[in-house]
């Protein structure tokens, strides 16, 4: 799985993404690619953006730079499709089964913006003839798409066969089934005098099992009701 950052600041990356098990399987069950933005330069002086049609703060992307960037990020992918990806926070709002919607297993291109955005024409061309998607991690604005790159590779690269020692887990944990994960406990059992809850220590399996997922449900109908309202529906 070959993964492709274009960017303007290459030298993010792999940044946080060689901590943790996804920096073990890099080079071995994925590969980090990076594109600068800026070697596609149309001028002498490396410039990559211009004043915005219409006035207005900031500074846009030229769209030629771009696409010369993303056809070069492309070719690297031989006979193979990827899914590109824009970061915007115009984007469809990222969750885990759009990750797992964006995987598949020839590749992935994610085009970072910086300043106030890319020139429209470019995107849209890019829509139009490569399937490009706008992906938003959220309801907020960064500076730019390199973090929410690296929360979307972090995030769908879970999924993949082998990146996890124990893929029962992804399985686990909080979103899988439209729940909060449960809360955990480690040694010891007795912590400024908070024991942990009895039932953990019995060995029964099957009510462990019962008290994880009423712990799940709890939480979630206290901390996130939207997610409480869809779990009643799926499993009515
Ligand atoms: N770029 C800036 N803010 C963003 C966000 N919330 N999601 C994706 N890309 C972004």
């Amino acid at each position: 799985m070959l993964v492709t950052v274009v960017t303007l600041f290459p030298e993010m990356f792999p940044g946080p993404l060689v901590y943790s098990l996804l920096g073990k399987k890099l080079g071995t069950i994925w590969d980090l690619k990076t594109v600068n933005i800026r070697d596609f330069a149309d001028n002498i002086w490396h410039k990559v953006d211009d004043t915005p049609y219409g006035g207005g703060a900031g500074m846009v992307i030229k769209p030629n730079i771009v696409h010369d960037a993303l056809t070069y990020a492309i070719s690297m992918y031989n006979d193979i499709t990827p899914t590109i990806v824009y970061m915007t926070p115009r984007g469809k709002v990222f969750n885990n089964n759009v990750a797992k919607g964006i995987l598949n297993n020839n590749g992935l291109i994610i085009l970072c913006g910086r300043y106030e955005g890319i020139d429209q024409r470019v995107i849209d061309f890019w829509k139009t003839n490569h399937n490009l998607i706008e992906i938003s991690i959220g309801d907020y604005v960064l500076f730019g798409g390199e973090i929410p790159a690296m929360v979307l590779i972090e995030t769908c690269l879970r999924f993949i066969p082998g990146i996890m020692h124990n893929p029962e887990s992804v399985n686990d944990e909080s979103f899988s089934i439209d729940l909060l994960e449960y809360s955990q406990y480690t040694k010891p059992a007795i912590w400024y005098g908070n024991s942990v809850p009895s039932v953990l220590l019995s060995g029964n399996h099957l009510e462990i099992a019962k008290w994880r997922t009423n712990q799940a449900k709890q939480i979630t109908k206290e901390v996130r009701p939207d997610l409480w309202e869809k779990y009643l529906k799926n499993n009515l």
